[in-house]
């Protein structure tokens, strides 16, 4: 199949690819651009450890084509960081202890991060309702849910990290 070129902005940094249009976005990001913060894991849109931002919404990296964003804006857990900074949400992870072995935990980041950009102060349920896809063997789903909490009762602020 004839390779495409695709621009897709990772992390505010341009990146062109010249790929196979059935490439995943989930393997344009490891595979290509060399962010493995992104999990790959069932491939079959059911566990999300591949969620990834994109435009801001919390979007499964192995459910869309890299070819359907192109000129898009992703963002990857590498980029909730800012300025050697944590992002809260990944503040509030760190202090409820939500991650064991950390497969999930990237997803799950962005999972809620996707739900906090579009409601910033969500319900118990809607923050059980943005995890719904994401599947966690180890820790259990009440501290990442509670994380979620803290953020959204406004513990942290941005540049008190
Ligand atoms: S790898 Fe995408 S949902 Fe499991
Ligand atoms: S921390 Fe291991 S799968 Fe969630």
């Amino acid at each position: 199949m004839e390779k495409k070129v695709v621009t897709l902005n990772v992390n505010d940094t341009d990146y062109e690819l010249y790929i196979n249009p059935k490439t995943l976005l989930v393997e344009a990001i490891r595979d290509h651009i060399g962010l493995t913060g992104t999990k790959r894991g069932c491939e079959t849109v059911s566990c999300g450890a591949c969620t990834v931002l994109v435009n801001g919404a919390a979007v499964k990296g192995c459910s869309v084509l890299a070819v359907q964003c192109d000129g898009m804006k992703i963002t990857t857990s590498e980029g909730l960081e800012k300025n050697g900074k944590l992002a809260p949400i990944q503040k509030a992870f760190l202090d409820e202890g939500s991650y064991q072995c950390g497969f999930c935990t990237s997803g799950m980041l962005m999972a809620t991060s996707g739900l906090l950009n579009e409601n910033a102060k969500p319900t118990k349920e809607e923050i059980k309702e943005s995890i719904e896809g994401n599947i966690c063997r180890c820790t259990g789903y009440n501290s990442i849910v509670r994380a979620v909490e803290r953020v959204a009762k406004g513990q942290y602020k941005e540049d008190s990290l």
